[in-house]
């Protein structure tokens, strides 16, 4: 018999990545894939899967406890891995509640499922929560996260994934649920939803619309191709130690401003824009989200130590295939951003 294993998020931008290496990789696994397809879900996102035999696509809110116990008492699911989240920090800066309710309460709800149908038989069982690194709080100038960094989070996304992170240890100590977590830095790569930073920009430079770098854009970040996260993901699921946490991280940190001049560069070259028609003229300062911490940087040491796992690709590679995916893909570009995405973009972006 497979083994049912629940992801959660599985529509969304990592959700989609791990959801397809999990089905191509594991034929003796069947993945069923639970997601509510908000904004940010889109299931072009995995038309090249969505016929195999061991996949499942489950329509459903992970805040909806009736349904919630319903799958879990139908697919007696062995393992979850918990994707499914409100995940952008701008929206829940305008609506804490909605991350408050999905990303904390959705989480809660997933963790008691899981208890009830284990009762107790926890042998070859997990729950998996994919988080980030956000929950730490903010750096200067130097100093990285380890996983004994303690929880200091800002805004309402982190804080919203820092009490989930808490709920789950909390199973773990009180009821003895088997569990993992993972802590990444910010992810790039396809199928990203374009309001964060890299494929919102690459949008707007192919648009030739501003490129609204918040404050003095001298703020910084970790980043990690995704397809790098999916392989640590599965690395921590199948090597790593039960009721531990592991750092995830791209060893490669960019200031904003910097990393926005690398990507002009790139698809100005790409664009056959000359240098007096830089997609750089297109950079405009604007005011500073509030809250916004200064830097994160993962120390990834324990996963690359414990587990062998190391980022596959440069940033520069990553970059590049990025840019590509998004150059070739300009319908499933236009596609996600139709609809009700429309009004809050050109709220955000188009004043
Ligand atoms: P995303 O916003 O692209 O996708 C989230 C998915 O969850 C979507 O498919 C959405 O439809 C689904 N979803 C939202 N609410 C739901 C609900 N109530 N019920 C069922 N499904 C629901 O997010 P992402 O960037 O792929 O992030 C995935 C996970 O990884 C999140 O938990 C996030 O906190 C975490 N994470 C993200 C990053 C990053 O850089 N993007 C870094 C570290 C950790
Ligand atoms: P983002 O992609 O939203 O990820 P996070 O806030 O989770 O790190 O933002 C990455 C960085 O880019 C962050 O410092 C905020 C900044 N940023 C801008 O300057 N302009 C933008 O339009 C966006 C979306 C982000």
């Amino acid at each position: 018999m497979k083994k049912n294993i629940l992801i959660t998020g599985g529509a969304g931008f990592i959700g989609s990545h791990v959801v397809r290496r999990f089905v191509k990789k594991y034929p003796e696994y069947h993945i069923f894939n639970l997601d509510v397809l908000t904004y940010a879900g889109n299931l072009e996102n995995l038309k090249d899967i969505e016929n195999e035999d061991n996949y499942t696509f489950l329509k459903g809110d992970i805040t909806d406890e009736n349904y919630i116990n319903e799958i879990f008492d139908t697919y007696k699911f062995s393992s979850i891995i918990h994707l499914a989240a409100e995940s952008h920090v701008d929206r829940s800066i305008s609506d804490p509640l909605a991350f408050a309710k999905t990303n904390i309460l959705g989480t809660m709800i997933l963790l008691n499922a899981a208890k009830n149908t284990w009762n107790n038989d926890f042998q070859n069982k997990v729950f998996y929560h994919v988080s980030t690194d956000e929950v730490y709080g903010t750096l200067g100038e130097t100093g990285l996260f380890t996983e004994n960094t303690s929880y200091d989070p800002n805004s309402p996304y982190s804080a919203s994934k820092a009490s989930s992170d808490h709920f789950v240890r909390a199973y773990g100590e009180t009821y003895d649920l088997p569990y993992k977590i993972s802590n990444c830095s910010n992810n790039y790569g396809s199928f990203q939803f374009p309001e964060k930073l890299i494929p919102l920009f690459i949008n707007n430079i192919i648009t030739e619309k501003p490129l609204p770098v918040y404050g003095d854009g001298n703020y910084t970040r970790d980043w990690l191709y995704v397809e790098d996260h999916a392989i640590a993901i599965d690395a921590v699921f199948h090597k790593g130690v039960m009721k531990e946490t592991y750092n995830i991280g791209g060893f490669n940190e960019w200031k904003n401003i910097n990393l926005v001049h690398l990507l002009c560069e790139i698809m100005d070259e790409k664009l056959g824009r000359s240098s007096e028609n830089s997609s750089k003229s297109l950079i405009t300062y604007v005011k500073d989200r509030p809250g916004h911490d200064l830097r994160y940087a993962i120390d990834a040491s324990k996963i690359e130590n414990e587990l062998g796992w190391y980022p596959s690709v440069t940033f520069e590679q990553g970059l590049e295939k990025t840019i590509d995916w998004y150059l070739n893909n300009k319908e499933w570009l236009s596609n996600v951003i139709s609809g009700e995405y429309q009004e809050y973009y050109n709220n955000q972006y188009n004043k």
